[in-house]
């Protein structure tokens, strides 16, 4: 007998808003405070997603939908829950909400450097469509985003 892992992904609203700039903080160091996270999710088009492993909130993924282009702003997973396939599901559940809400692909920018981030998307099928030098200020310097994109599947026909 199989057991699934108890990993479950909810949309998150505003009552999630500390969780979300907990776990935020916890994988940027330019962490988001939950003022922006919530002046983010109250704009037209935007969702988030909670992950938790039982009663654990372990990942989020933030993102909008403008007319027919998706975008994630953010997507983490706690240090100590990653390499489980967490940050896959959230992909996923972003992928299929942004697509039931007429997007017709979804991009991000991620840090060229950021090797953990690039090998989940491109195992994702995500593919580079552009590159935005000077993106990421650090201190005393900067760094290049790749922009990538993914096609959303179209939304299911209603039924008959
Ligand atoms: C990127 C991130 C979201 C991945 O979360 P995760 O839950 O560990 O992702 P998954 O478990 O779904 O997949 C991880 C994959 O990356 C691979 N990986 C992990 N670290 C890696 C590294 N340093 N170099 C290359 N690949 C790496 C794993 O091998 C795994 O691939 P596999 O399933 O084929 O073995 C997580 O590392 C994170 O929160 N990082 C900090 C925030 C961040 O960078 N977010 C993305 C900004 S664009």
């Amino acid at each position: 007998m199989s057991r699934r892992p108890p990993l479950a992904l909810r949309p998150a609203d505003a009552l999630c808003l500390p969780v979300l700039a907990h776990l935020h903080a916890r994988c940027f160091a330019d962490a988001w405070p939950e003022g922006v996270i919530g002046r983010l999710l109250a704009l037209p088009g935007a969702f988030a997603w909670l992950a938790a492993w039982g009663a654990e909130p372990v990942g989020f993924a933030l993102a909008h939908v403008t007319v027919d282009e998706a975008e994630i702003w953010s997507i983490g997973v706690a240090p100590d829950w990653r390499g489980r396939g967490i940050a896959g599901a959230l992909l996923r559940a972003t992928l299929e909400r942004a697509g039931s809400a007429g997007a017709a692909s979804l991009v991000l920018e991620v840090d060229e450097a950021n090797a953990a981030a690039l090998a989940l998307y491109r195992r994702h099928g995500f593919r580079p469509v552009g590159r935005r030098e000077g993106y990421y200020r650090r201190a005393g310097s900067t760094a290049a985003a790749l922009v990538l994109r993914h096609d959303c599947s179209p939304p299911a026909a209603a039924g008959g």
